[in-house]
């Protein structure tokens, strides 16, 4: 923790305590020696304490389990398990990732912290993204593909 703790605070000290600035985090690595909610609700914890205005959850895409590049190329986190998990393919269930920021909102809100938690990983349709806000399961819905393919994703909805 101590380099995203360092991180956090050396951009807190130049944008100040107006300037919203969060924090993205692994709810799950999704490889065999990495966090695991076990983890990651504690590290959400420490980040809610420090004053993250926001906690962003993502999963997967670490390099620990990518395959071997050949050589000269550069290695890939996408090309493992782990890579595949941070954006849900299509046989994955809508709102993959929804159980992890579920899981460390419950633990930040019984620590204490109202920090606003938000959720990412294939959220298609603006029902799922009302039930999960209206669930409790997170705060703020996070969207990358869905605004890649119609940036009006939003506006429509
Ligand atoms: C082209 C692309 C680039 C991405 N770059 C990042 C990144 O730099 N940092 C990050 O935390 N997530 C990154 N992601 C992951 C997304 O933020 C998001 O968590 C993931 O795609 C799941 O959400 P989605 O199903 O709405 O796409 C990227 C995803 C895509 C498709």
């Amino acid at each position: 923790m101590r380099l995203p703790i360092e991180v956090f605070l050396a951009v807190r000290s130049l944008v100040g305590e107006n300037f919203p600035l969060g924090v993205r985090i692994n709810g799950e690595d999704f490889t065999l020696d990495g966090n695991t909610l076990a983890q990651s609700t504690r590290i959400a914890v420490k980040l809610a304490e420090i004053g993250a205005d926001y906690i962003s959850v993502s999963a997967g895409s670490r390099f620990e389990d990518a395959k071997v590049p050949e050589p000269g190329k550069p290695w890939d986190p996408m090309s493992g398990y782990s890579g595949h998990r941070m954006s849900p393919w299509f046989w994955w269930p809508d709102g993959t990732h929804v159980y992890l920021a579920e899981g460390i909102r419950r633990a930040v809100r019984e620590a204490g912290y109202e920090t606003p938690i938000v959720t990412a990983g294939k959220i298609r349709e603006p029902s799922l993204a009302e039930e999960i806000l209206k669930e409790g399961k997170a705060d703020i819905i996070g969207l990358c593909r869905a605004l890649l393919a119609d940036p009006d994703w939003p506006k429509k909805s």
